[in-house]
């Protein structure tokens, strides 16, 4: 497991927890540079690209503007995995009036990048098996407890899902 940050401040932490597992490794490196995290010396010691290998993007391409090419990003780590490969995404979700409203809060805190619509957040996943059940809110992807019938807002912002490289 590489676990992969730009802020400085994130892989110092990481460090520290992992000091003793030989296993995992903390990266400071920008995720819109490819080219230099499957590059990186760590990634290429602990992953074995000839297998299949879990690209998890959990909570950072709402960091991304459309301009930075997040469908781009996405395509280069997918292309350098095999097929089997699974890519889990997590991203801020533009469903409703109260997420646009939240949006607004979020993005002082956020620093860059935008909620997306789940079309938007989807199209991430275009080329690749979804699982079921497809781009859900997090707490509606293959829940283990009951779930009151409306979610709140605050359990409606993020939406994510798990599609299968063929
Ligand atoms: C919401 S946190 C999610 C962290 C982690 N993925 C998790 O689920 O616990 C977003 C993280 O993305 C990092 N980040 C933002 N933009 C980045 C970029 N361009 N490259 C790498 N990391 C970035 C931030 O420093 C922050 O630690």
């Amino acid at each position: 497991m590489v676990y992969v940050d730009n802020d400085p401040m994130v892989p110092a932490h990481g460090r520290a927890l992992l000091a003793v597992n030989e296993r995992t490794a903390v990266v400071t490196s920008d995720l819109r540079d490819p080219a230099a995290i499957l590059g990186d010396e760590a990634v290429k010691r602990l992953i074995d690209f000839d297998r299949p290998v879990g690209v998890m993007l959990v909570g950072i391409l709402h960091h991304l503007h459309d301009d930075e090419d997040p469908r781009g990003i996405v395509e280069a780590y997918m292309a350098a995995v095999p097929s089997g490969s699974h890519l889990f995404i997590t991203h801020f979700c533009d469903s409703s009036q109260d997420s646009r409203d939240a949006e607004k809060k979020f993005l002082a805190l956020l620093g860059t990048g935008r909620f997306r619509t789940v079309a938007e957040i989807t199209a991430f996943f275009e080329g690749y098996d979804l699982v079921e059940p497809g781009v859900v809110p997090l707490p509606l992807w293959r829940p283990e407890a009951d779930l009151p019938e409306e979610l709140t807002v605050g359990r409606r912002l993020m939406f994510g899902g798990i599609a299968r490289k063929p």
